[in-house]
């Protein structure tokens, strides 16, 4: 289930005004996760995305599901540079945890909603649409009117499995860090029970531009700024041509997520680093800085093969020896993609919480 009327990768020309900066207040609040969304505008599909969402909840709760619902976060949010968006920073992450986790999590019963990066991998279709060595068209026989027998196997059995799953399968779209945090801050207060998981495997960008920094236009180029001066201020570069950046820190709202929005869901969220000497440290950190429930750490080279589940113990009094350090891994001998263990592994620690929980 998808709404065709929510798109998130055009701008939103509502938004798109100009802006005077006063910096001063930015400063002393820029760490504040309420002062974010009083200061960066809310997207104008957000009541939709929780229509649909609501629409979505009580259309597929009965008793066989017991409830359990999970929301996939998955991709990487962009940072605009400019309000009608010709330039912005991107966070790294094709989606494929993302989609191949909501797959498998549909496969165990879940009522999956896929809070996704607009036209990154999607569940079944992954196979598919964002091939190196196939195009579209190639899917289809010459002329067009019938699958090619080259991909009909796969194409069947991928169709199979999405035709069984996709009634429980809600896919909402985000592009921008902003779209995001709005709608993850939405959908939080519709799924603040102990049968909701929160499975925050989008790649989420840290620095941002503030919405009263961002310019309207396009940024110039310096000879174009020189020549254009009087009729766009709008530039950020220097003197030498450079384009200078000055960007906040994006707050951590896993936080306010833990903390308030969904404080009786259980949370997952990943660590993603480069240097393996540091992972489990950080995946540590992260637990007890949030309090959570599970940091699943992952190694940028090494994704698709490991992965490091990071938990308290149940009788924690915090100190360091209270924490489960379990890996996961697949060898080049087993078919099944890692997220086929992945998936029991947390909804195995779901089911243990929500026993814990009253
Ligand atoms: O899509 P693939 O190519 O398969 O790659 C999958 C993945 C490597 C991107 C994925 O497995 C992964 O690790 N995702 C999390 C990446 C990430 O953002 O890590 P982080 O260390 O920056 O953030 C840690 C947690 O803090 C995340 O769960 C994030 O939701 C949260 N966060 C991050 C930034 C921010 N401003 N606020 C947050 O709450």
């Amino acid at each position: 289930m998808h709404n065709p009327n929510i798109h998130t990768s055009i701008i939103d020309l509502e938004h798109a005004i100009s802006h005077t900066s006063d910096d001063n207040t930015i400063t002393a609040n820029y760490i504040d996760e309420e002062f974010y969304f009083q200061s960066n505008p809310k997207p104008s599909y957000l009541n939709q995305l929780i229509d649909t969402t609501k629409k979505f909840l009580s259309a597929t709760e009965n008793e066989n599901n017991k409830k359990r619902v999970v929301l996939v976060t998955s991709g990487g949010t962009t940072v605009p540079l400019e309000n009608n968006t010709v330039r912005f920073i991107d966070n790294f992450s094709a989606g494929t945890r993302g989609a191949s986790s909501a797959e498998q999590f549909l496969f165990q019963g879940y009522r999956v909603i896929f809070l996704h990066r607009e036209f990154s991998l999607t569940p079944f279709n992954r196979f598919f649409t964002h091939s190196t060595e196939t195009t579209f068209l190639d899917y289809f026989t010459q002329g067009g009117t019938s699958i090619n027998p080259q991909f009909q196997k796969k194409i069947i059995e991928q169709k199979k499995l999405y035709d069984t799953y996709k009634d429980n399968l809600l896919m909402l779209p985000f592009t921008t860090v902003n779209q995001y945090l709005w709608s993850l801050k939405a959908l939080a207060t519709l799924l603040n029970n102990k049968f909701c998981l929160f499975y925050l495997a989008a790649a989420v960008s840290d620095f941002y531009v503030p919405f009263n920094r961002l310019p309207k236009h396009k940024i110039q180029s310096q000879v174009e700024n020189n020549y254009n001066n009087s009729l766009n201020n709008n530039s950020a570069t220097n003197n030498d041509g450079k384009l200078i950046l000055d960007l906040d820190p994006v707050p951590k709202f896993l936080r306010r997520l833990v903390e308030s929005w969904a404080s009786q869901a259980m949370i997952v969220s990943f660590k993603l680093e480069t240097d393996s000497s540091i992972l489990i440290k950080k995946a540590v950190q992260a637990l007890k800085k949030y309090n959570h429930q599970l940091v699943i750490g992952n190694m940028l080279q090494t994704r698709n093969k490991e992965v490091v589940f990071v938990s308290e113990n149940s009788n924690s009094n915090n100190n360091d020896n209270d924490i489960n350090v379990e890996w996961i891994r697949i060898n080049d001998s087993n078919k099944e993609v890692i997220e086929a263990l992945i998936i029991p592994a947390v909804i195995e620690h779901h089911t243990q919480w929500i026993a814990l929980q009253n």
